[in-house]
């Protein structure tokens, strides 16, 4: 029995040994750098002290030295998948060991501070300053720890999988051919059979089932300040209903927006102290998913399926994938300096890739966008994005924006402002004041994108308490985006009759291209970066 390794990666192991420098004892795990680095300036003699106490649980080797190197683009067969996902859960194990090492690491280092002794050495200002900035740490740390708990639990539920094939493998008739043992994928798993690579964009024809790669990521759903405590946000992510909600803790969950009795939609019903109560016969679930009241009758054991879900930043954040879910979270904020204005969703009735093509493309500005920011913009003889050979992000030339393409699904730019209507001739650093927008564009269904929409500002910050500006804000990006949208429903009807939307992409189609190339790479699960191999795709862009 073979495996295809784009399965077998699933075990995610290849994706941290290719991310081992995040996970370094010493740097790198959120939040620990800085606490290793302030007991190093204090004497280091916390980390002996603090390590003699608690070697046996801590000084557990790490296992990635070991984890045998298999060849990717190979197959593997299911033994050896199983001893990658066995060091894999080794590898959570550890790493779990060094992430509550660091709380308490950072609990000694409070003790440290409350120390009768150096505090009379220290204004009240320096201990609350000290404690602020360890209460934050240990915050962060926290998180990390739950992240792991995750991976561990979803690393296990890999194990079992490979355990059930290798068993499946055993019981197998020996003659069976190996096309024959490709494993037929359990629904769980949301494996999308491999496309053969190709050489050139081909974006045509009705949009296919998402691969599962592509749920390999963290992805922002919603914004904190939209989920109150008694409040719930349904949506739509890679064609399943989930619904958002606060625990008794306060801390956000996202289960399957399904009551286990009789499918009834969760979100039609209402928080009670922390649970989400069906409307139909009240049944009412944490958020883990475990049912814990069924009214009316005896509560048995009952579980819906819920993902693991983080709050940072003032966003909300999920992880729909089957692989263990990534160490960190990313950091969404705009540059310092900036304060955001506008923070708005929308539900397009677009597939997320057209979407994305068309935030990624700024020279249909002066055609599209006729009657807001581009009124009276000049076509400019040539439009270039500016960037490294294998970069997702530059500047647009000759308007004063950066922008960036960050995956899975985000694009972030900022706009020089230098007078009203006038954009052309400057680069965004040389211009006084800046717009920074933050667009998410959440894959919900194969014709429908959840957009998030965050914008800053570096100026004006009184804006922010007129009263009603959210409203304008909120209109002008709505104004904006419907003079997209009737263009990108138009490919998008194209699109699903056979036409290819990058049938002949040219120069300023870089970023938009770029994309399309990172996906292809994800979903192909490429062992080397997604852009490695730009010059060996054929297309125009390379002039
Ligand atoms: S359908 Fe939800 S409690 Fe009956
Ligand atoms: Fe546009």
């Amino acid at each position: 029995m073979s495996v295809a390794i784009a399965t077998a990666a699933a075990l995610s192991l290849p994706i941290y040994l290719t991310r081992s420098n995040k996970f370094n004892n010493t740097r790198g795990v959120k939040g620990s750098f800085r606490v290793f680095a302030i007991i190093g300036e204090e004497g280091g003699g916390l980390v002996e002290r603090s390590k003699s106490l608690w070697t046996t649980l801590f000084e557990v080797e790490d296992p990635r030295s070991k984890v045998p190197q298999y060849n990717k683009g190979k197959f593997l067969d299911v033994n050896q998948a199983l001893e990658v996902a066995r060091y894999d859960l080794q590898y959570c194990d550890w790493k779990a060991r060094q992430d509550v090492l660091t709380i308490m690491l950072l609990h000694e280092k409070v003790v440290e501070v409350l120390n009768p002794l150096a505090r009379e050495y220290k204004s009240v200002g320096t201990l609350k300053k000290e404690l602020a900035d360890l209460q934050e740490e240990l915050g962060q740390a926290h998180n990390q720890v739950h992240i792991s708990e995750a991976r561990v639990s979803t690393a296990l539920d890999k194990l079992a999988y490979l355990e059930t094939l290798v068993t499946d493998k055993i019981l197998q008739d020996s003659n069976t051919t190996e096309s024959d043992l490709l494993p037929s994928t359990p629904e769980s798993l949301d494996t999308v059979k491999s496309k053969p690579p190709r050489r050139n964009i081909n974006v045509s024809g009705p949009v296919q089932p998402y691969h599962a790669n592509l749920k390999n990521f963290w992805y922002p759903v919603a914004f904190s300040a939209h989920l109150k405590d008694d409040t719930m946000v349904p949506i739509d992510c890679f064609e399943r209903p989930w619904v958002l909600f606060r625990g008794k803790d306060g801390k956000p969950g996202c289960v399957q927006n399904t009551c286990a009795h009789r499918a009834c939609p969760l979100d039609l019903g209402s928080i009670n102290e922390g649970r989400i109560q069906c409307p139909y016969h009240g049944w009412e679930y944490s958020t883990d998913g475990k049912c814990e009241k069924m009214p009316s009758t005896k509560l048995v054991n009952v579980k819906i399926k819920a993902l693991p879900c983080f709050e940072q930043e003032g966003m909300i954040w999920i992880w729909p994938g089957n692989d263990p879910p990534m160490a960190n979270l990313p950091s969404l904020l705009p540059p310092s300096g900036f304060q955001i204005h506008a923070e708005i969703v929308m539900e397009l009735p677009v597939e997320h890739g057209l979407l994305l093509d068309n935030l990624l493309d700024l020279a249909h500005a002066p055609f599209t966008h006729t009657s807001t920011f581009a009124k009276g913009w000049s076509v400019p003889s040539l439009v270039k994005f500016l960037t490294p050979a294998s970069g997702l992000q530059g500047s647009w030339d000759p308007y004063p924006i950066d922008m960036e393409f960050r995956p899975p699904c985000l694009v972030l730019s900022t706009i020089g402002i230098s007078k009203p209507g006038k954009l052309e001739g400057q680069s965004t650093r040389e211009c006084s004041t800046h717009l920074h927008q933050l667009h998410v564009c959440l894959p919900s269904t194969r014709n429908k994108t959840r957009l998030l929409y965050r914008m800053s500002l570096d100026f004006a910050p009184i804006l922010k308490h007129v009263p009603f500006m959210q409203h304008l804000w909120k209109h002008f990006a709505e104004q904006v985006l419907n003079e997209d949208l009737r263009l990108v429903l138009g490919q998008q009807d194209r699109m699903n009759n056979g036409d290819n939307v990058w049938n002949w992409p040219v120069s300023y189609d870089k970023l938009g291209v770029r994309y399309r190339q990172w996906r292809d790479s994800v979903e192909q699960r490429s062992k080397s970066s997604p852009f490695s191999n730009l010059r060996r795709i054929q297309n125009p862009l390379n002039e």
